[in-house]
Order: C-alpha cells, then sequence, then structure tokens
C-alpha cells in the first residue's frame, strides 16, 4: 500500500549504505573494530561522563533473555512485567522457565507499569521485574528502584522504545539514561526503531559482574573470540558458562554508528512532532493522548504516538477510515493475557488488569516519524476528528 503518511518511515541515508559496504569489504564480517566502536560510541552516547558497559547483539529479545539468565532467573522464580507490551518482554522470562506475572498500567492517561500493582504482586519468590519505557516514556523509575531495593529484586530495563531518553532516578529529579538505571537495560535497533541495524539489539550493565557474565553469554561462553586469535593474543579458549550465539555482525554494527549519529538530532525532531501533535489532538473530541501532560525527564526519546479513543467506538472503522485517508495506523499493544498461548499458559499470571483491560478496545497508534511535518500532523488529526464523526 502506498501510504500518504505511513506509521514508520525508514529513511536510509548514502552514509549508512558507505558503511555497511565499507564493513563488507574489509574482509571482517562479525566481532570486529565496528562492533567495539559502536558498543564504545553508545555507551558514550548514553553517559558521556560514566559510560556503561555495552554489548552489542542480535536484538532486544535475546538482550532481554541474555539478562535474565545472567541474573540467575529461573524454575520458580517470577517476573514482573506489563501486560501492555510487545511479546518479547515476557517471552524473555518464558524462555529461562520463570512464570510471568503481567502487572497492569497506572491509568488512562499513563500506560507504563502501575507501581501500586506490582507492590501488590512481588512475593518472595518475585526475582525481577522489567518496565518497558512505553512509546519512549519512561516508567516511574524512582518508585521501582525503592521497591527492587527493600525486596532484594533486579530490575531489567525494556528501552526498545527509548534510546537516549533520560529518566529520574531520585526524588531530586536527578536524571539518567534509561537503559542505565537497573541492573541491566535492553535495546532494540529493528527496523521501525528510532536507530536501525535491520535487526539488532544492545545489552547495558553498570556492574562488572553482570558484564563478564553477559560477554560469555553472548558467545558461547567462551574465554577467547576469533578476533584475540586472529590478532595472534591467543590460541584457543575455555568455555566457562553455557552461553549463546547473539552476536551482531559488522554489517550492522557499521549501521549502528552511522544511525547513531543521527539519534540525538532525529529524537528531537520526533518530540516536535509530538509537540505539534498534543494541541491539534486536543482538538479532537473525546480523544485521550497519554503522557500529553507529563514532565519530560530530561533527553527524551519519543518513539510511537499512541491515543485512546472515545469509549464504545469501532476502533476498526476508524482504522479503516483513516486508512482510506492515506494513513496507516497500528495497535501497540495487544495486551499478552490476551494470545492464545499466554492466556492458556500455566507460567503466565495474569490476574487484576482492569485498567488494561478498560483501554485495549480504544488504543490507536497513530504515525510519528522525524520527517513528519506540522501539516502532515494536522491532516492525520482532521482525518482522525472526520474518521470519529462517522464511526
Ligand atoms: C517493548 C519492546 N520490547 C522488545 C522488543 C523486541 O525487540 P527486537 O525486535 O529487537 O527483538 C520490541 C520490539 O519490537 C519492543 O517494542
Amino acid at each position: 500500500m502506498n501510504w500518504q503518511i505511513p506509521l514508520s518511515d525508514l529513511r536510509l541515508t548514502q552514509e549508512d549504505r558507505d558503511a555497511v559496504m565499507a564493513a563488507l569489504e574489509s574482509n571482517w564480517l562479525t566481532m570486529g573494530e565496528r562492533t567495539q566502536n559502536f558498543e564504545r560510541l553508545f555507551a558514550e552516547a548514553l553517559d558521556r561522563a560514566d559510560p556503561p558497559f555495552c554489548f552489542a547483539v542480535g536484538n532486544c529479545t535475546l538482550a532481554l533473555h541474555m539478562a535474565l539468565v545472567a541474573l540467575g532467573v529461573g524454575p520458580g522464580d517470577e517476573v514482573i512485567v506489563p501486560s501492555l507490551t510487545f511479546v518479547a518482554t515476557a517471552n524473555a522470562a518464558l524462555y529461562c522457565g520463570a512464570t510471568v506475572v503481567l502487572a497492569d498500567v497506572t491509568s488512562p492517561n499513563d500506560w507504563t507499569l502501575s507501581i501500586a500493582d506490582v507492590t501488590a504482586k512481588i512475593t518472595p519468590r518475585t526475582k525481577a521485574i522489567i518496565p518497558v519505557h512505553y512509546a519512549g516514556q519512561p516508567c516511574d523509575m524512582v518508585a521501582l528502584l525503592a521497591l527492587a531495593k527493600s525486596n532484594g529484586i533486579a530490575i531489567v530495563e525494556d528501552n526498545a522504545h527509548g534510546p537516549l531518553a533520560d529518566g529520574w532516578i531520585d526524588a531530586n529529579h536527578t536524571a539518567r539514561a534509561l537503559g542505565t538505571i537497573g541492573e541491566i537495560g535492553c535495546f532494540s535497533f529493528f527496523s521501525n526503531k528510532n536507530m536501525t541495524t535491520g535487526e539488532g539489539g544492545m545489552v547495558v550493565t553498570r556492574n562488572k559482574a553482570l558484564a563478564e557474565k553477559l560477554r560469555l553469554l553472548r558467545a558461547h561462553g567462551m574465554t577467547t573470540l576469533t578476533m584475540d586469535r586472529h590478532k595472534g593474543h591467543a590460541f584457543s579458549y575455555d568455555v566457562v558458562e553455557l552461553g549463546f550465539n547473539y552476536r551482531i555482525d559488522e554489517m550492522r554494527a557499521a549501521m549502528g554508528i552511522t544511525q547513531l549519529a543521527r539519534l540525538p538530532a532525529n529524537n528531537g525532531k520526533r518530540a516536535e512532532v509530538v509537540g505539534w501533535y498534543n494541541p491539534a489532538l486536543a482538538a479532537v473530541p473525546g480523544i485521550v493522548v497519554p503522557f500529553a501532560h507529563r514532565p519530560a525527564q530530561g533527553r527524551q526519546a519519543l518513539h510511537i504516538m499512541p491515543v485512546l479513543l472515545p469509549a464504545g467506538v469501532a476502533r476498526e472503522a476508524v482504522q479503516i477510515a483513516l486508512r482510506d485517508a492515506g494513513i496507516q495506523t497500528s495497535i501497540h499493544y495487544r495486551p499478552i493475557h490476551t494470545f492464545s498461548y499466554h492466556s492458556q499458559s500455566e507460567m503466565v499470571r495474569r490476574d487484576g488488569l482492569s485498567v488494561t483491560d478498560s483501554l485495549t478496545p480504544r488504543i490507536l497508534t497513530l504515525p510519528l516519524y522525524p520527517s513528519m511535518t506540522r501539516a502532515d500532523v494536522q491532516l492525520v488529526a482532521d482525518a482522525l476528528q472526520r474518521a470519529l464523526a462517522g464511526a
């Protein structure tokens, strides 16, 4: 379909293409200098003063899995995740044989984890909480850090949506990059994300022991890598962990570097577009725009533009009317507890999700990408208003 206004817009540049070609022409295709540089630059972009340990991986799903493995999550443990997220957040815990405890979101205006519900769902078996910074909006990390500390629980941030956004870590509003606040942070560079490598991800920690574990888990638990042996630094290796092959390759790392260079400017443009959307949508009767009145917690990296339709509206009719006007929409997300697999799994606890359930039929995601113009935004808002009048 040839959308007039697509949901997201992938703009690759000649720099991206040149970087990938140069990686190919270097004749060194995996775990080389480009991956090392990408990790260093990403760490510095997150926190120049105190760069965390960063490991580039094949995608964010792998990052989430290895994060939980590194923390020792296994059968008998419980991991709390929001139901309103992409399915990978919960699956990471299921891969480990742990029980997933689905938690509610806060309110129609705040679709991040409900602290009250997380508090109620903590048990002696809770080993980790995975807050999702939905749409790039920070979860209440001050409250989560306090809960985690008093209960001895680890936090793994799913920051697929908010690369280079900040969140507050204390009551004084000290800002830190999302993904560097909990024990481990996970990022996605999937093709619709704020920066992309096609498939790709990053796993991040400030903890040296966890970093060592993650380094081993990414590459079969091997003590030396092909590069070490190529450079003559080592001649053999031992295997000291049950590791995986969760590596990225040099072509993607090369593209990660060029994409990362443009990320701050693109994040800025996204924030500008959301700044146009908020008043335009406030004029559409019955529409709730979550997070519209939230202060920024430092740098912003807004990923998607969710809205809540008026209760009782036939959402599909609205989506069809918008499609006919050339506007692509989506739904982020169908909650995990409604999927065939997860609604039947004994490993998924799904009680007390009333806010999520009440929002679910009303959720709609509108287009958001850095090159959107104010006129595009107005066109979407006007088309939405017309669609609602006809729905
Ligand atoms: C919130 C969230 N978590 C995890 C993922 C998984 O990311 P990936 O596709 O890189 O495995 C995604 C993305 O698609 C996501 O949106």
